[in-house]
C-alpha cells in the first residue's frame, strides 16, 4: 500500500496507452486518486522515482483494467490532475495502425501533425463557462520534446526486434500524421484510403482531445506512436483485428519500456535545466478573446 500523498512537484508525467500500464524501471513511492472540477482521471496515478530521485506521474488512459473506451476517457480530468501536480511535459504512448507499407507492425512513430477525425462528442476544452480562447495548434506536438524523443528514440540498436524502427520527420524527411478517429470500430477500406490520400502515416483513437488540452493546460506534450496493424487499406493484408492488435502489443510493449527509461533518463535533464516544458508557458493569456 503506497502513500495516498506527495508533496514535491513532478514536471513529468508518462500516459501509457494499450500496452503500458506501468513503469516497471522505476521504485513507485505515491498513488494519488486526485479529484479536478472534470472529474476523476482515467485511473490513480503512480508516482515513481528514478534512482537519482527524480519523481515522474504515470497515467493509464484506459484505466489499470482497460475498461474505458477512447471516446469515454476523462481527458479533461486527466489533463487537469497533472496539470495540478505541477507537469511540465507529457510523453504519451498510443498503439496505432499503419497507413503506410514502410511503416511496419511493431515500428514506432513520433508524428508531428494530426488530422482530427472524432465527431465532436468528445469534450475537448476546459473554455467553456463565460470564456472564450483559442490555443494555437497549428504545431499541435511540442517540438522541443519532439527533438529530444527524436534524437533517444532513433539512438542505434535502441528498439528490441527484427527491423523494428524509429520513425521520426527527419528520418522520413516529411511530416508524419497521425490520424485520429472517434472508433470504437476501425476504419473502412475505403475511409482507410481516404486517409492515405490525405497524407496520414498512422491513425488512433486517443490524440484528441488529449493533445488540445494538453496545450490549453500550456504543458508540453508528445505522443509516441507504437504501430500494431496496416489498418484496412493494405488488401494484401487481413483488415484489422483486435487479435492482431493485441499481438504486437505485447511486443510493442517492451519496447514502450525501454523508450521511457531512455527517455525519462534525458528528459530529468532538459527539464532541470528548462530546455523542455517551457514553450507554451504563459501562451494562454494571450489567447482569450472574451469580450470585455
Ligand atoms: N489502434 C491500433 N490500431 C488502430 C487502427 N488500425 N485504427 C485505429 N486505432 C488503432
Amino acid at each position: 500500500e503506497l502513500p495516498h500523498v506527495f508533496n514535491e512537484p513532478v514536471t513529468l508525467a508518462i500516459i501509457g496507452g494499450t500496452g503500458l500500464y506501468q513503469l516497471d524501471s522505476l521504485t513507485p513511492v505515491a498513488r494519488l486518486t486526485i479529484s479536478t472540477p472534470w472529474g476523476f482521471p482515467s485511473a490513480p496515478i503512480t508516482i515513481s522515482k528514478t534512482e537519482s530521485g527524480f519523481p515522474v506521474a504515470f497515467l493509464a488512459r484506459h484505466g489499470l483494467h482497460h475498461d474505458l473506451l477512447p471516446s469515454d476517457v476523462p481527458n479533461q480530468a486527466n489533463i487537469a490532475a497533472l496539470k495540478s501536480l505541477g507537469v511540465k511535459a507529457i510523453v504519451a504512448f498510443s498503439a496505432v495502425g499503419s497507413l503506410r507499407e514502410h511503416i511496419k507492425p511493431r515500428d514506432f512513430v513520433l508524428p508531428n501533425q494530426i488530422i482530427d477525425r472524432t465527431k465532436g462528442i468528445r469534450k475537448s476544452t476546459f473554455f467553456e463557462k463565460g470564456f472564450v480562447a483559442h490555443a494555437m495548434f497549428g504545431e499541435p506536438f511540442d517540438l522541443s520534446l519532439n527533438a529530444v524523443i527524436a534524437e533517444v528514440g532513433t539512438e542505434a540498436g535502441l528498439l528490441k526486434g527484427e527491423n523494428a524502427k524509429f520513425h521520426t520527420r527527419k528520418t522520413e524527411g516529411d511530416d508524419l500524421t497521425l490520424i485520429c478517429m472517434e472508433g470504437p470500430a476501425f476504419s473502412t477500406r475505403a475511409e482507410s484510403r481516404l486517409y492515405r490520400s490525405w497524407g496520414g502515416s498512422v491513425i488512433n483513437m486517443s490524440a484528441v482531445p488529449e493533445s488540445k488540452l494538453a496545450r490549453e493546460a500550456e504543458i508540453s506534450y508528445q505522443m509516441i506512436c507504437m504501430s500494431t496493424d496496416y489498418d484496412a487499406w493494405n488488401e494484401s493484408e487481413e483488415p484489422v483485428t483486435v487479435e492482431t492488435v493485441v499481438g504486437n502489443l505485447r511486443a510493442n510493449s517492451e519496447n514502450a519500456h525501454i523508450v521511457a527509461e531512455k527517455l525519462i533518463a534525458r528528459l530529468e535533464t532538459e527539464l532541470a535545466n528548462g530546455t523542455v516544458g517551457n514553450d507554451h508557458v504563459g501562451t494562454m493569456k494571450y489567447s482569450v478573446s472574451t469580450s470585455p
